[in-house]
Parts: structure tokens; C-alpha cells; sequence
């Protein structure tokens, strides 16, 4: 059990773009946490530095007692495989197989192709996949295109395919956003019955009030780059977050400039 540690974290973008303005967190093993904040406010790059994918301009990043931010690539690796992402859109390799994404997640975040590495994938590594795949229910699917099911069912894969990857922690930017609301519940509903039964932890953004309350047990808040809640759920006030959530400089979609 690992946990995660964000500590005074500012990133700003070449361009000048302060996305992040020395944001401090500490999400605890097990633990569900949800993202809010608009448009622009900094989360997806919040993401970003997570799986360090992104450098930040100062601050660090610390992941199993470990500062991911001064590791050296090879070292990195390993922490990075420890995090699994779930994405708005997927991300699946559409024209191929649906077992064949799910086997992919082994891999983690590397850019070897998979063309490399399917022939060598041994027999071990296959009867996972399967297994992850009969997780979300669609072991029945294992041969069908990854284009060819529905967003719900696509979303579940890609659930799989984070599982293949054995993370500790779970990142989910925006899980449902591209979900009508029935699949929406479905797949937070099996997110998180899956994020429990294996004890990881998981930051979820989404965009959603009332889901945000029924499933985070804790709520952090960006606005324009800087934390502005952190709290308990059970502390939080369902007015306070929609007054917050709806005020007009709450949805600004324009990072800050940084010196501005
Ligand atoms: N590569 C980049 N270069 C310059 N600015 C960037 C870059 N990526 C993001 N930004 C800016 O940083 C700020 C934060 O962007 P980010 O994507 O992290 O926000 P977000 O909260 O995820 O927004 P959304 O809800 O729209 O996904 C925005 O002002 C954005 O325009
Ligand atoms: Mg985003």
C-alpha cells in the first residue's frame, strides 16, 4: 500500500501559463478522492505531473516514500507502472482486439509497440489479461474489435487494462464525461468497487456534483491553479460546493500568467 504526496507544486508552461501555484496534498492508501474545478483550472496537469509526463517548475512529487520529480528515467519506471490512468476517451487502440488492449496494460506507460511485444507475451500474461477482462464483465468480448463496443463497454476495458498494470494508485481524468448517465454509473460504480476490493487508492476528476459526493470520500478543489478545498465529503456542504462550483471566476477557462 502506497500513498501519494504533492507537495507545493507550481507548474508553469513555457508559454507562461501558471497551471498549478503550489498546490499540497496527501492522499492516503485506500483512499477516494475527487477532483473538481473548471475548465483551465489545473487538473489534468495536476495529472500530468503525477505520472511525470510533465515537469514541474518546482514543488515535488513523492510516490511509496519516493521523489518521482528528481528520479532518473530508468529508476522512474517501476513508481510509474505503480500509477494506472483511466481517460475520458479511453484511449484504446481501436483496431485492435479487445484482449489484445487489455494485454497491452501490461506494459504500463512504455513506448514499445505492441507488435514488439504481443509474440512474447507469455502464457502467464494472457490468462491475466483474461482474468481482468472477466473483472469488468466483458471476457465474452475478448476477440471483438476495441471500436466495436459501446462507450460503457469501451471504458471497462480500458478499467482492464489498468488492472493489467497492477497500479496502487488509480488517476481518472474525467472517467464518465464522454458516458450517457446510466453507463456513467455503471462504470464509477464498477471503478469503484474495484479501487476498494483491492485497497488502491484514486483520484477521479469529474465534472459531475452529485457523483462527486455519492463516491469521493474526500473532495479537493482547483481553482485557476491553486487548492481551494480540501475537505472531508462529510464535511462538505452540498450549497457551499454549488455556490463555489457556479461562481462566475470559478469558470474561467484561461490559466493565470504567471508574474501577471
Ligand atoms: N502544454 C501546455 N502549454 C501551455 N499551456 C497549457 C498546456 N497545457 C495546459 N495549459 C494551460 O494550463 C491551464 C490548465 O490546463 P489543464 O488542462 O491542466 O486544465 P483542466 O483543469 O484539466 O481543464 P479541463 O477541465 O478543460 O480538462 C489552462 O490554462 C491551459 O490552457
Ligand atoms: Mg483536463
Amino acid at each position: 500500500m502506497i500513498s501519494l504526496e504533492v507537495n507545493n507544486l507550481t507548474k508553469v508552461y513555457p508559454d507562461g501559463t501558471k497551471a498549478l501555484d503550489n498546490v499540497s496534498f496527501k492522499v492516503n492508501p485506500g483512499e477516494g478522492v475527487v477532483l473538481l474545478g473548471h475548465n483551465g483550472s489545473g487538473k489534468s496537469t495536476l495529472f500530468r505531473c503525477i505520472t511525470s509526463f510533465e515537469k514541474p517548475t518546482s514543488g515535488n512529487i513523492v510516490i511509496d516514500e519516493t521523489d518521482i520529480t528528481t528520479l532518473s528515467k530508468s529508476k522512474l519506471r517501476p513508481i510509474r507502472k505503480k500509477v494506472g490512468m483511466v481517460f475520458q476517451h479511453f484511449n484504446l487502440i481501436n483496431n485492435l482486439s479487445v484482449f489484445q488492449n487489455v494485454l497491452f496494460g501490461a506494459l504500463g506507460h512504455t513506448k514499445t509497440s505492441f507488435h514488439t511485444f504481443a509474440p512474447f507475451a507469455s502464457e502467464e500474461l494472457r490468462m491475466k489479461a483474461m482474468d481482468c477482462l472477466d473483472r469488468v464483465g466483458l471476457s465474452h468480448f475478448a476477440k471483438r474489435r476495441a471500436d466495436q463496443l459501446s462507450g460503457g463497454q469501451q471504458q471497462r476495458v480500458a478499467i482492464a487494462r489498468m488492472l493489467m498494470q497492477d497500479p496502487e494508485i488509480v488517476l481518472a481524468d474525467e472517467p464518465i464525461a464522454s458516458l450517457d448517465p446510466k453507463a456513467g454509473r455503471e462504470v464509477m460504480d464498477l471503478l469503484w468497487e474495484i479501487v476498494q476490493e483491492r485497497g488502491l487508492s484514486v483520484v477521479s476528476i469529474l465534472h459531475q456534483m452529485d457523483i462527486a459526493m455519492e463516491y469521493g470520500e474526500r473532495i479537493i478543489a482547483l481553482k485557476k491553479g491553486n487548492m481551494i478545498i480540501d475537505e472531508s465529503v462529510k464535511k462538505l456542504d452540498r450549497a457551499f460546493l454549488d455556490t463555489l462550483y457556479h461562481q462566475e471566476d470559478f469558470t474561467e477557462t484561461e490559466g493565470e500568467k504567471a508574474g501577471a
